[in-house]
């Protein structure tokens, strides 16, 4: 599949450019900025190249440098911010420091008759974050485009497709960004627009059978969207050759189980194998409170539990995983790893303790992208929306020690909660929506009665990835009712609260 390539120098915006390229159906891959020459003109599947930006002054001793030999390759070229002053530098312009710095939205007078502006509005809204500009353009550019602050904010070498542009056009206030992006890729690049969920499956398909071939294939089922969606594909591809392994830690929600046989087993008619575990979890959890404790307790008791029923099911030569694009890159970025979701990740250890080859057919795609995937594949909604799950589960939702009583009344607070939340349509505009069970009791008093009993506290956040999240402004009669119901339904608790914290400084879960 033809593709664009995205030279990563350290932007906080590179996977929004590469998103962007993909909404607009071109397939677009990230590497970071030293990628080797060699592996760029041996791909002949690269048909562009988009230079991000980045937070060094291009003549700062310890500035990142692509290889310049890139813009020879007759390939269209657009540098965005630092990579348009990466383009100056390597061909020939200046920069300098900005008499000003310039940031935030501002006015793009342009070129009319240049494709890249193609059907845009006179002047349009940009978004500018930069300190250094250019201040002389390089041999054969021209500026075709300048706002108030920057006398070129855009630039061009039309003959040999090269575009520099001192503004994002991937971020969302850039009025027509992605207007300015899809005549880069189709009037500048001439792609032809093929990437799509249909051609991904498609394509994928193929590569699994052949990767896999006669062997087998095992797989962790989580319930969560990214198994669930690796563990269809896979199934597509190669039918009774995949077996899905679903271990019930005892610390789910309820219902989580007979929703995950129901789909899978029943609908799918996948081979789904469900281990009980829950009383060896409960066991090994006995009288620990301290959350990291109690991580390495699940997370060790799941890869061993995994271990020995995996023996019993015969050989595997593979362990798929619904590994996705963002834990990829956070491996090869500019920055190098960096802490994330990913270092939660369940069934991580796994290939290593068992000899597995791994098989990982969503590598390449974006969460967004996962669910369109799962759509195609006729996972039902309700798989494709849920809210990110925990690994450790209800036991990092129970603040204090776990015990068989303490789950049950949180499983059923939380099943209140999450359908008081879907019967309001609140449910799709929420990250993540929790109850967490505290290890305080409280006066209350039912009819005549003194009550002495649990507080639940209620979570909801909205995020785009959980590295930062904001507290979910909930109508207060939602709340209300929530409350309500719960207090009456639930016994063991005679107290709700709502938690009013952003992360940072708090974190989404409470342990
Ligand atoms: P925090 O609480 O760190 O959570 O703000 C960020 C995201 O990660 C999830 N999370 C976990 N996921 N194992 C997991 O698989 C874990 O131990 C774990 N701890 C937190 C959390 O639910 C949120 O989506």
């Amino acid at each position: 599949m033809n593709k664009v390539l995205i030279l990563d120098f350290g932007s906080q915006y590179t996977q929004l450019i590469a998103r962007k390229v993909r909404e607009l159906a071109v397939y677009s891959e990230i590497q970071p900025y030293h990628y080797s020459f060699d592996k760029i003109q041996q791909d002949t599947a690269i048909k562009a190249i988009i230079l991000s930006g980045g937070p060094a002054s291009i003549y700062a001793a310890d500035a990142p440098h692509a290889d310049a030999r890139i813009f020879e390759l007759g390939l269209p070229v657009l540098g965005i911010c630092y990579g348009l002053q990466h383009i100056a530098y390597s061909l020939g312009g200046e920069v300098d420091r900005a008499a000003r710095r310039e940031y935030g939205r501002a006015d793009l007078w342009f070129e009319k008759n240049d494709p890249i502006f193609k059907d845009m509005k006179q002047p349009t809204q940009v978004w500018m974050s930069h300190g250094d500009h250019l201040t002389q353009l390089p041999d054969q550019f021209h500026t075709i485009g300048h706002t108030r602050n920057s006398p070129i904010a855009a630039m061009a070498n039309s003959h040999m497709k090269i575009y520099g542009l001192q503004f994002h056009p991937e971020v969302y206030h850039t009025a027509e960004g992605k207007l300015l992006l899809s005549n880069f890729l189709y009037n500048i690049a001439q792609f032809q627009g093929n990437w799509s969920a249909e051609s991904f499956i498609e394509s994928s398909l193929q590569a699994i059978r052949q990767k896999v071939g006669k062997e087998r294939v095992l797989l962790g089922l989580s319930g969560g969207v990214d198994s669930s969606v690796a563990a269809l594909l896979i199934y597509k591809a190669i039918g009774s050759q995949l077996t899905c392994m679903f271990i019930d830690t005892g610390l789910l929600r309820q219902q989580e189980r007979t929703e995950v046989e129901e789909v899978f087993r029943e609908h799918f008619h996948l081979n789904l194998i469900s281990i009980t575990g829950g009383q060896h979890f409960l066991s090994k959890l006995k009288g620990v409170i301290d959350p990291e404790q109690k991580r390495k307790i699940i997370g060790n008791t799941f890869i061993d539990v995994f271990e020995k029923e995996a023996k019993k099911l015969g050989q595997f030569k593979f362990l798929g995983q619904g590994t996705l694009y963002p834990d990829v890159i956070e491996s090869v970025s500019f920055k190098g790893p960096s802490a994330t979701i990913k270092s939660h990740h369940n069934v991580g250890g796994l290939p290593e303790k068992m000899n597995f080859e791994l098989l990982e057919p969503l590598r390449e795609l974006f969460k967004d992208e996962v669910r369109a995937v799962g759509r195609q594949l006729g996972l039902p909604e309700k798989i494709i929306e849920r809210h990110p799950f925990p690994g450790p589960g209800l036991a990092v939702r129970i603040i204090g020690e776990i015990t068989e009583e303490r789950l049950e009344i949180l499983r059923l607070a939380d099943a209140i909660y999450l359908e008081e939340l879907r019967s309001a349509n609140l449910y799709g505009d929420i990250w993540q929506a929790f109850a967490v069970l505290l290890p305080v009791q409280t006066v209350g008093v039912m009819g005549d009665e003194r009550t002495y009993e649990n507080v639940l506290a209620l979570r909801a956040v909205t995020s785009t990835d959980g590295m930062t999240a904001d507290w979910f402004e909930m109508p207060a009669e939602i709340l209300a009712k929530i409350s309500n119901r719960i207090i009456n339904e639930v016994k063991g608790i005679n107290r709700v609260v709502y938690d009013i914290s952003s992360k940072p400084p708090a974190t989404i879960e409470w342990e």
